[in-house]
């Protein structure tokens, strides 16, 4: 395998979030992603793996498919692991670490698997496997047939690099960009975050209306690959198509860490100018300027059912304010069950599917411009 070869492309998301996945991956120039459970696939060699790491802001990670081969028991596994050609592959003095996973297979120990995999790749190629390893061969064996894959992310990608305070609940930036997409945002309006916490929604949109890669910030595993051509990669990140954005991103929050948390974040992204946050519970928002644009927010959801009944007030009041002050205004409310989201009185279209968040199920609900 060389960096010309073309192979299979996964790139991962949440299930839910395939479709909107792959329209964006389509509006940023990858030939025909193909949404699949759990990711979007696409053919590609390696250049596209290095742009889709620094492009895409809704992928979690990105693998890249190296080989697929049937394997009904352990010697087999083992023996076709070793034809691999590791060595254009991996670098011998890279440490890297194999997860593997099987299901309907008569090969059914991941361990085993995994350590037959290890052997292999240690063997043929002289690297030391290493728990803390940051390149890591995954193994998914289906049906007794091996896929093998490199994951060319490492940390994954919500780590943009800009986020070091968290609140207790962060949206992942992939997922938020995803659902700022869903609203229909391009960069284009206002957009005001009214329980921002540690302001995901905010800078993602801020981000995206400033046109700057979502990977900037960070490195990747790729870069420890063989593969990696790290003047190209130069080039590539070089880049820059940024432009002053059309409005501001705005949050508020009744928590005035909150606001500190996301002040700094904003300021490590380097977008201080280009957001604005300020503490204010949900009665007193106003509209920002410039609008209308989007309201975007994940409210407290609430774990047990007592809580979640106790929220129903917040849900009211909130509903509320934005019909009476941000006429012209779309909303974008992550819920995690249908009663919260209808408090609010808000008109929404048609919900889509849920997706997973933090051992929850959240659904988007939108409306389109408010009366
Ligand atoms: C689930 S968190 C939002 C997380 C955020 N999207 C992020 O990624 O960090 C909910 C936020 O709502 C805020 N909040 C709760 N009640 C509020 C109220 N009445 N007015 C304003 N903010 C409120 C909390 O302080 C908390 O930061």
């Amino acid at each position: 395998m060389t960096t010309e070869t073309e192979f299979e492309i996964f790139l991962a998301t949440a299930p839910g979030l395939e479709e909107v996945l792959a329209e964006e991956v389509r509006g940023k120039g990858f030939r025909r992603p193909k949404p699949v459970p759990g990711g979007v696939v696409l053919r590609g060699g390696w250049p596209e793996v290095w742009r889709a790491n620094l492009w895409i802001r809704g992928a979690g990670r990105v693998l890249a498919r190296i080989a697929t081969f049937h394997a009904v028991h352990l010697a087999q596994l083992d023996a076709r692991a070793r034809r691999v050609p590791w060595a254009s592959l991996l670098r011998p003095d890279v440490p890297f670490r194999v997860e593997a996973d099987c299901s309907a297979s008569r090969i059914y120990h991941s361990g085993a698997a995994a350590e037959r995999i290890e052997t292999a790749i240690r063997e043929t190629l002289g690297a030391p496997v290493s728990p803390e390893a940051p390149v890591l061969v995954r193994a998914r064996i289906e049906h007794d047939l091996c896929t093998l894959s490199l994951d060319t992310s490492g940390e994954p990608l919500h780590k943009r690099g800009w986020k070091q305070a968290v609140n207790p609940a962060p949206m992942r930036e992939t997922m938020a960009s995803l659902f700022l997409r869903q609203c229909g945002y391009d960069g284009g309006e206002p957009v005001l975050d009214p329980m921002c916490g540690a302001g995901t929604f905010v800078i993602e949109a801020a981000e995206i209306a400033a046109r700057l890669n979502p990977g900037r910030m960070r490195h990747f595993a790729f870069e420890q690959l063989a593969t990696f051509d790290a003047e190209a990669w130069a080039r590539m990140r070089a880049v820059q198509r940024a432009r002053p954005p059309a409005a501001r991103c705005h949050g508020s929050d009744r928590d005035p860490g909150a606001i500190a948390m996301s002040q700094a974040n904003a300021a490590r992204a380097g977008l201080t100018e280009e957001t604005e946050f300020h503490q204010a519970t949900i009665s007193e928002i106003e509209p920002p300027e410039g609008g209308p644009g989007l309201v975007i927010l994940n409210p407290p959801y609430g774990s047990r059912l007592g809580e979640r009944a106790a929220l129903l007030p917040l849900y009211r009041a909130l509903g509320g304010v934005l019909l009476r002050r941000f006429a012209g205004w779309r909303v974008g409310l992550l819920a995690s069950e249908p009663r919260l989201a209808h408090a609010t009185g808000l008109p929404f279209l048609p919900p889509g599917p849920p997706v997973p968040h933090g051992g929850l199920r959240i659904t988007l609900y939108r409306t389109g411009p408010l009366g």
